[in-house]
């Protein structure tokens, strides 16, 4: 397929190439706006395209494309693993209880702080239904993570969706300002997917701190273990100071066991219980992931292992859409996003004929394509798909 560009986009990648550094186009501030039903969630500024059909994920030679981590699940995690399969016909509550004890001394929060879930999303989509029975708006940024968001609108709640900044932060102040009566929670990504953008630690907990005296606010926490100084950077210490913040984390990314589904949150003891309310607490939990998730958060090496391979994929992928003159937002965790100077449909399926599976997103009506971080290997052949589909 042949690169399109027109004079705008020339410009812009011959200026940038003149200046020795790539111009990241805006995510373009639209004014606030709120989700009307009548409307449709294709009004959203991000929207996953459809994927143009025929795209077989089976033939891929790189699935790069969930954000999954190539090299996990770690050693001692696959051990535990085999290890538990033989007490598959019991049920897992006494591990379930060792898993919590084990998060409760590594976050340093009381272990009725603490909520299983099979993976993350069950959590994100459990509060969602726990606390949008009755309508209500969520403030979110845009773009940003739609699982709750979706969710929640199911069941009638608004969505009042604030665009990030131009560096691609959340706007906070305007979230604060967006809230009113009818306000239900606040959703934070951070970092941010799909952007991959940070929010300044400090600004971030100040906000928390002043915003959840009057809304709880949801810190979805699933790639901060990327991020340089990693869990420094978490929402989860302001539980200790009694705030009403809601985090959410994964053992998906950083542990590398998306299929074992192993997720947690960490909130106040009254917000645990609303949602258990719904669902009995860890009943959804495999014994044989929680033995092995245990094993995980001991296998430190493993996961320094995942930070630093999933860094050195980011700067070589930077360094080769360098070279071809795409921008690309700087990115803090296991994935990158670039806007495509192409047809995005066209684009997408050019790729995954030749075997590589991306994520294309419509923001702005302009495509851009999300690209998770493979092996080396993976990226080789990314770069090289690229640069045949491109050209
Ligand atoms: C921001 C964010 N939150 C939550 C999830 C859900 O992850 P899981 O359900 O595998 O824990 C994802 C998955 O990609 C994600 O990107």
């Amino acid at each position: 397929m042949k690169k399109i560009m027109n004079r705008r986009q020339l410009l812009r990648t011959s200026l940038a190439a003149a200046a020795g550094s790539l111009v990241v186009p805006q995510i373009k501030a639209k004014p606030l706006y709120q989700y009307d039903k009548k409307v449709g969630i294709d009004k959203l500024r991000i929207w996953e395209e459809l994927m143009a059909p025929p795209l077989d994920r089976s033939k891929l030679k790189a699935r790069l494309l969930a954000n999954e981590n190539p090299y996990g699940p770690s050693p001692k995690a696959r051990l535990a693993m085999m290890e538990n399969v033989q007490y598959g016909n019991r049920y897992g509550h006494s591990q379930s209880a060792q898993l919590i004890q084990a998060i409760s001394e590594l976050e340093g929060v009381p272990k009725d702080h603490i909520l299983l879930g099979p993976g993350s999303s069950d959590l994100l989509e459990k509060t969602a239904i726990v606390m949008f029975q009755n309508g209500g708006n969520i403030v979110m940024a845009d773009p940003s993570y739609m699982s709750l968001v979706k969710t929640a609108m199911y069941f009638d709640a608004t969505m009042k969706a604030v665009p990030l900044t131009d560096d691609h932060a959340h706007d906070l102040d305007t979230m604060e300002a967006s809230i009113d009566d009818d306000t239900k929670l606040i959703y934070i990504c951070n970092p941010n997917n799909p952007t991959g953008s940070i929010t300044e630690t400090e600004k971030l907990r100040t906000f928390c701190r002043s915003v959840s005296e009057k809304v709880p606010v949801f810190v979805d926490e699933a790639y901060i273990e990327f991020m340089e100084d990693g869990r420094s950077h978490s929402m989860v210490g302001l539980l200790s100071e009694g705030k009403n913040v809601i985090v959410c984390r994964t053992f998906s990314k950083i542990h590398g066991m998306a299929g074992l589904r192993v997720g947690y949150m960490v909130a106040l003891p009254e917000t645990i219980e609303m949602v258990t309310k719904l669902s009995r607490p860890n009943m959804g939990m495999n014994r044989a992931s929680i033995m092995a998730a245990l094993a995980s958060m001991e296998d430190k090496e493993f996961q320094e292992m995942s930070k630093v391979k999933t860094r050195e994929c980011r700067e070589y992928v930077y360094e080769n859409l360098e070279q071809m003159g795409i921008s690309y937002i700087p990115s803090h965790t296991s994935f990158i996003i670039f806007p495509l100077a192409t047809e995005g449909k066209g684009y997408l399926k050019n790729m995954f004929d030749h075997g590589v599976g991306v994520r294309l997103f419509n923001i702005d009506d302009a495509p851009w394509s999300r690209v998770s971080m493979g092996t080396m290997d993976e990226m080789k052949l990314f770069v090289k798909t690229l640069k045949t589909v491109l050209a």
